[in-house]
């Protein structure tokens, strides 16, 4: 039997220069940022989710950080779907991935307490040395999440950033407080599964009376399967 392979790269986010434009808004010189493939030659003609570069006064990479697509969900996620204020108890999980670190990062500007959890020790590390969390606690080591948060927010929490779903959603729902703020901005643990998980605990949503919203920003839609929209 004979198998014939057809290799494509990687689509991901990131800066190009563009070498040869047939379109009027793109020429030649000109630096974007967006939808890429993982390759060194690209030829885009999907022109949605393409942006120019208008400022090359900072370091290039930042459009695939803070000023790309983590940035603007970090954003958009925490101070439209939040509405933060001074001292509330924020739980960020995957926390140390390109979307958490920066709503970490936000949360500490506003002058939040902010606990973040992650799947590994160096993670956990990063989060308390680097991006300046009040605290953080690795998921994987913890048998009882419920009581892992019990023991991160004795007095509830306020915001939740809701970045992985299943059993952490379920033991966060559990420690909110009351008028607490969910913002959902992704739930990676579902992703890959065959059947999701149920999610068991939504009746404090109605007892706490908590906000919870989900968001998207633009140039994520690009990723989404149409059967999900
Ligand atoms: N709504 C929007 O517009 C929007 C935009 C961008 C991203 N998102 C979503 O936001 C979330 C974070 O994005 P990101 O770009 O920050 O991701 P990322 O940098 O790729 O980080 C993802 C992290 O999630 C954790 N993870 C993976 N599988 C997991 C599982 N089964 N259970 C728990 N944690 C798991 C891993 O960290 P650990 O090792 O710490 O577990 C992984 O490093 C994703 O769900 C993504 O789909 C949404």
């Amino acid at each position: 039997m004979e198998f014939q392979f057809q290799f494509q790269p990687l689509t991901g986010y990131g800066v190009a220069k563009v070498l040869d434009s047939g379109h009027p808004n793109f020429k030649k010189g000109d630096l974007i940022w967006g939808t890429t493939g993982w390759e060194e030659y690209s030829v885009i003609t999907e022109l949605e989710g393409l942006f120019k570069i208008q400022h090359t006064d900072v370091p290039l990479s930042y459009y695939t950080g803070i000023l790309g697509m983590p940035g603007l969900s970090a954003y958009v996620g925490f101070y439209e779907v939040c509405s933060p204020k001074k001292g509330e108890y924020v739980f960020i999980s995957a926390a140390s991935g390109a979307v958490g670190q920066l709503v970490g990062q936000f949360a500490k500007l506003m002058g939040c307490y902010v606990v973040g959890s992650a799947g590994s020790k160096e993670k956990v590390d990063l989060l308390k040395r680097k991006f300046g969390f009040d605290d953080a606690f690795n998921y994987k080591e913890e048998t009882d999440l419920d009581a892992a948060l019990k023991r991160y927010f004795p007095e509830g929490i306020d915001i939740y950033f809701e970045n992985v779903g299943g059993k952490m959603l379920d033991a966060v729902l559990l420690n909110m407080k009351d008028h607490g703020r969910i913002s959902v901005s992704g739930l990676v643990s579902q992703y890959n599964l065959d059947q999701p998980e149920g999610v068991q605990n939504l009746m404090c949503l109605i007892y706490k009376r908590i906000h919870m919203k989900g968001f998207l920003s633009l140039i994520t839609m690009t990723f989404i399967p149409s059967s999900w929209m």
